[in-house]
């Protein structure tokens, strides 16, 4: 495996496989099985796998965990290299000095749910996934539905910037109890981590009272009366359409629950199909 910490040593490897389908998994690092899932996927669907290690200070807002965030590249580069994968990209910086005078922006799409409170947060996730695009020209790249508006964004930059790259997406991996695997989860105590399972206890509560046509009020006030009896107060707890993002009053077989809230300093966020069985796939991200 080459660990390549610079774009330069990044082209000089890539040169040499010119002919073969590269498959792109960008990642902040602090890998988990959630991440581990998506380099099977692309593993499976590519000759040589590239993962991307970098924390993206263009996708951080001012009072969040920038400097925080948790950094542990040996642990990382062992299980990128125990999971097969080809090369490593683990650049110190992606931006000039000075800071980049040129980004991307991201309309309508992230006006609600997580951009709703996280402004600028995927102006800087679309620029850096369209700089590590450039560099890497994969073939695929992989998301996980972890961070559906994230896919759903993403797919849509590639599709109204017709950037040669199929956007290949990854189910939510879940620890046994139900909570979705996520780097932050970490920062959780242990009564925070119990505290945190509400959210994907509320998912399925919702998923498991619903009917086709029915209201989407009825059900979120399902998962709200629970997460409300265990003392958690979301962000949002929103039913919208699957690939639109628009919010739906009425619900339909592609409808989907987002949900994310704050357990004590630690922001979670979790979604699901209202109906799993049901999804087709012209109706996801
Ligand atoms: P990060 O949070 O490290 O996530 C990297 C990828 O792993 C994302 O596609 C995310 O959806 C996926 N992922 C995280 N937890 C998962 C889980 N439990 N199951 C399945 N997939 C999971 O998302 C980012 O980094 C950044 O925004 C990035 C795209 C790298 C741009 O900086």
């Amino acid at each position: 495996m080459i660990i390549a910490d610079h774009p330069t040593a990044l082209r000089q490897y890539l040169a040499g496989v010119k002919q073969k389908r590269i498959a792109l998994v960008p990642t902040m690092g602090c890998l988990h099985a959630g991440h581990i899932s998506l380099i099977h996927k692309a593993k499976c669907l590519a000759d040589i796998v590239v993962v991307s290690i970098y924390v993206n200070p263009l996708q951080f807002g001012a009072n969040e965990d920038l400097d925080n965030y948790p950094r542990v590249f040996e642990d990382d580069a062992a299980i990128c290299k125990a999971e097969g994968v080809d090369c490593v990209f683990h650049p110190h910086d992606l931006y000039p000095e000075g800071g980049a005078k040129i980004t991307l922006k991201v309309h309508a799409l992230d006006n609600m749910l997580c951009g709703a409170s996280r402004s600028g947060h995927f102006d800087g996730v679309v620029t850096v996934v369209s700089i590590l695009f450039n560099l890497v020209q994969p073939n695929i790249a992989v998301f996980g539905e972890k961070d559906w508006q994230q896919l759903a964004i993403i797919r849509r930059m590639v599709s109204d910037l017709h950037m040669p790259v199929e956007i290949i997406r990854s189910e939510i991996v879940r620890e046994p109890d139900g909570l979705a695997m996520s780097s932050r989860n970490r920062y959780l105590s242990p009564a925070e981590r119990q505290k945190a399972l509400r959210l994907s206890q509320a998912l399925y509560l919702m998923q498991n009272d619903i009917n086709i046509g029915g209201k989407a009020i009825n059900i979120i006030d399902v998962g709200m009366d629970n997460l409300k009896k265990h003392q958690v107060s979301p962000e949002y707890l929103e039913i919208r359409h699957a690939l639109t993002l628009k919010p739906e009053n009425t619900i339909t077989s592609q409808s989907r629950i987002f949900i994310a809230a704050k357990i004590g300093n630690t922001r979670l966020i979790d979604n699901a199909a209202l109906f799993p069985q049901t999804m087709t796939n012209e109706a996801t991200p």
